[in-house]
């Protein structure tokens, strides 16, 4: 990949004098959905696949992006005097984003920038490509100018820019799966303080399978800031009774003793759905540390449940590719994964009956919904690099 990108640098800048080569996985989370901004747990993975990076500073301020994604947009041009969020921007509004982000943290970016893109993460799948790319810059910054901030604070600065910059109010999972990435094993995070451990991911005869729906969605114009609103309100009014922080300090017990506080039956939903889904991700990693792959999968099970019929996140796509994967042999469990309203799912899935999966689950998705859904059979990779 690297000479490919190096190649295409050349002939759309005119050489590749002095240009580095950088990495971004994409992740994908395993369990813990719609808890990051309920001061739950996550338990997210880096991906092998993501973004690659080609860049060089450039002596003036302007900012020159191509994607080989996006090849008909050719050079988009801009300046480090005007880092705003435009519709037009388009996907330069992420890297420009983070830009902007470590200006107001107080560190100063001195000149501007040629970067190329290549991604082969699918586009708004909810496989966080946008958060890759937004890892992918501040690593390259840190990289050029010797940033003193760790790979933790790129994170943080990825989720400020998609907060501040791009205006979309999303959590730390995504960025932080994927700054802190490492080869084999998901992370085990608690967004209620950023404690954090690696569980090693050995599946034993089985891989992930990733089922992209191919309905896109963005996050923006999604409903996942109304979700969070509806959360924070439940919040507020379980605090009149019983003295939390967030709904992710209160257990599966303590909820239903409260739930009464919270005036609406539609908020009650998006509450327990929150608590119970960061109840059954802390058994989910104590069922993976026992070697109880079959009890993590039934908890996967469980996670889309709920938020099918609580957290109402999935989509009549969502659940055909987890309906016909539960029915499918060789399954350990299957759930939507991401923001859901579209985008990818994940399944846990025994070796042998992986291409009969493939089939039966493509299959019955095209007749239903008629188009197709596109499946990866991933690996767990490493957090951000240079190549
Ligand atoms: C998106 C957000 C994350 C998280 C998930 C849902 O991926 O970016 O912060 O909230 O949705 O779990």
């Amino acid at each position: 990949m690297k000479e490919t990108i190096l190649k295409r640098f050349t002939e759309v800048f005119g050489d590749a004098e002095g240009v580095k080569v950088y990495f971004a996985p994409g992740r994908v989370n395993l369990i813990g959905e719609h808890t990051d901004y309920n001061g739950g747990h996550v338990f997210p993975c880096a991906l092998t696949i993501g973004t690659y990076g080609a860049a060089r500073r450039r002596t003036d301020n302007k900012l020159c992006f191509y994607s080989m994604n996006f090849e008909k947009l050719g050079v988009i041009t801009s300046s480090m005097d005007e880092l705003t969020a435009s519709k037009e921007a388009g996907w330069t509004n992420y890297p420009k984003g983070v830009m902007w982000a470590f200006g107001e943290k107080g560190l100063k970016i001195p000149c501007g920038m040629d970067l190329m893109l290549y991604g082969n993460i699918p586009n708004g799948s909810g496989l966080s490509s946008s958060a890759s790319v937004e890892v992918l810059t501040g690593y390259i910054l840190r990289d050029f100018y010797g940033f003193d901030v760790s790979n933790q604070d790129l994170a943080l600065i990825g989720q400020y820019a998609e907060n501040n910059f791009n205006k979309v109010n999303c959590g730390i999972m995504d960025q932080f799966a994927i700054a802190m990435g490492k080869k084999d094993h998901a992370i085990f995070l608690d967004t209620a303080d950023l404690s954090y451990t690696y569980a090693p991911i050995a599946l034993e005869g089985a891989k992930i399978v990733i089922a992209c729906s191919n309905k896109k969605r963005g996050l923006g114009d999604s409903k996942y800031n109304e979700r969070r609103s509806e959360c924070e309100k439940a919040l507020a009014e379980l605090q009149e009774k019983v003295e939390i922080k967030s709904l992710g300090d209160l257990d599966e017990e303590a909820f239903e003793k409260y739930q009464s506080a919270i005036g609406d039956e539609v908020r009650r939903k998006r509450a327990r759905h929150a608590v119970y889904e960061n109840q059954r991700t802390i058994r989910a990693v104590e069922a993976l540390q026992k070697n109880d792959v079959i009890q993590f999968g039934q908890l996967m099970n469980a996670s889309h449940v709920s938020l099918r019929d609580d957290y109402e996140v999935t989509g009549i796509e969502l659940d055909t590719l987890v309906e016909e994967a539960w029915k499918a042999e060789g399954v350990i469990g299957s759930r939507m994964t991401g923001a859901g309203f579209g985008g990818c799912t994940v399944s846990i899935v025994k070796d042998a009956f992986i291409d009969a999966f493939i089939e039966r689950v493509g299959t019955a998705y095209q007749n239903k919904i008629g188009y197709q859904a596109d499946f990866y059979v991933v690996e767990i990779g490493d957090g951000p690099r240079a190549l």
